[in-house]
């Protein structure tokens, strides 16, 4: 399938031969951002579109560097808007999409759960129906990617991993919101053939991510001296993946993933966070000069979040022998090149951190 698009940005005006057109939603956000850079990069002749709503959690800073790209577009829309979705699908006719756009913060999702069922049920309902709609005539070669996380398998004991065939079980507004989105996909494959294919990720970390998760709010609080809140006691296990590592991992399966199917994708490498912090304590006083010991005086255990899920930990076998993925990243390296981007990237910080973002702190953290 072959496409003509005509560019005409600020530089040029060029036609070029396009082999797909593929939507990617929430693009502006921390991991979208990531996967479009690699998308437009490592395929040129795909035209690639980011249809965000920049809320407070998108950024088209994070796309700087590729904004002015010809196979690139930006494009301001609300995939809870049905008309308007609609209408994008038939106006641009793409043939794949890989959904990214979600409200994706756990402790929001506990003070405005109705938020999350807009965003993340609604919105990939429309997404589902308007790829349905334009697609329903000759589904050869499209593909509807639902990225997803582990959080919809609800939380482990000390023991185990969540498999593919793990049960669902959501705890928090937020997976629950996410589980369901995964039940729309899962119907549409199965009612109407879509062809769709799934991922449920672990925890991401790395460069562009907004400073109300726990390792880029350690960072900036920890550069600006201030108390770094730990959840209850800090026992609660996270399995961290490196962001691109996650982005390689979507477009393995974008392309090569069996329909219908989903993936889990993680790395083995879990940590409680209060070990986590302890080990970024360490990187930020070298980082900063500052004598060892520095930054760890500024732990500060607070109430402990509303059904704190106590451990995530994945299986990405699957992954690994089917599609030939693994991370390329150990922890240690990938946490102190984070540390490097977030102290390099100052203004990028200055600048989400500007705005609201100070009255979401006072509220989540009591002015602390
Ligand atoms: P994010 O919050 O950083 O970015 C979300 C993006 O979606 C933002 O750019 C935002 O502007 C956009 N958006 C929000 N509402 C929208 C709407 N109504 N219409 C259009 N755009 C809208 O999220 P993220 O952490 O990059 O997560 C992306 C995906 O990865 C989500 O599906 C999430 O569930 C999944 N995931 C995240 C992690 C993680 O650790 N962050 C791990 C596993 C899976
Ligand atoms: O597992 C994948 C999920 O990881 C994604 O689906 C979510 O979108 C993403 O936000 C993330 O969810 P978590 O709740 O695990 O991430 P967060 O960074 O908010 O918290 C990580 C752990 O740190 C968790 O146990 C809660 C704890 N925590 C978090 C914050 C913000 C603290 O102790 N203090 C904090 O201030």
């Amino acid at each position: 399938m072959v496409f003509l698009q005509t560019t005409n940005n600020k530089r040029h005006t060029t036609t070029i031969t396009m082999d797909r057109k593929i939507l990617i939603t929430g693009a502006a956000g921390f991991i979208g951002s990531h996967v479009i850079r690699l998308f437009v990069t490592k395929y040129p002749n795909y035209m690639c579109y980011n249809l965000d709503a920049l809320t407070y959690a998108g950024n088209l800073e994070n796309l700087k560097d590729i904004c002015d790209l010809p196979n690139y577009q930006f494009i301001k829309g609300d995939i809870t808007d049905t008309d308007f979705i609609e209408k994008l699908f038939q106006e641009y006719q793409f043939d794949g999409v890989i959904h990214l756009a979600v409200e994706s913060h756990v402790d929001r999702s506990i003070t405005d759960p109705l938020a999350f069922i807009r965003t993340n049920v609604l919105g990939t309902a429309n997404l589902l129906n308007a790829a349905k709609n334009l697609w329903k005539d000759n589904m050869e070669g499209k593909r509807f990617y639902h990225v997803s996380t582990d959080e919809v398998y609800g939380s482990l004991g000390k023991e185990g991993f969540f498999t593919e065939k793990t049960p669902y079980d959501p705890r928090s507004p937020y997976s629950a919101s996410k589980a369901s989105s995964d039940h729309f996909v899962r119907a549409y494959f199965h009612t109407y053939g879509l062809p769709v294919v799934m991922s449920n990720c672990s925890n991401n970390y790395g460069a562009n991510h907004f400073p109300e998760k726990l390792i880029p709010l350690s960072i900036n609080n920890i550069k600006n001296n201030k108390p770094i809140p730990i959840y209850g006691k800090g026992e609660n296990v996270r399995d961290w993946l490196w962001v691109n590592d996650h982005a390689r991992a979507i477009d393995t399966i974008f392309h090569n993933g069996r329909l219908g199917e989903t993936y889990n994708i993680g790395g083995h490498n879990e940590w409680t966070n209060i070990d986590l912090i302890r080990l970024l304590c360490k990187i930020m006083d070298k980082k900063l000069g500052r004598p060892e010991g520095t930054s760890e005086k500024l732990i500060t255990f607070v109430t402990d979040r509303a059904g704190h899920d106590l451990r995530y930990a994945i299986d990405p076998t699957k992954l690994g022998t089917e599609l030939g993925w693994k991370p390329s990243l150990q922890f240690a390296e990938g946490l102190e090149k984070t540390v490097d981007w977030y102290l390099e990237n100052e203004e990028w910080l200055e600048h989400v951190t500007s705005g609201n973002y100070q009255t979401y702190y006072d509220k989540q953290y009591g002015n602390r």
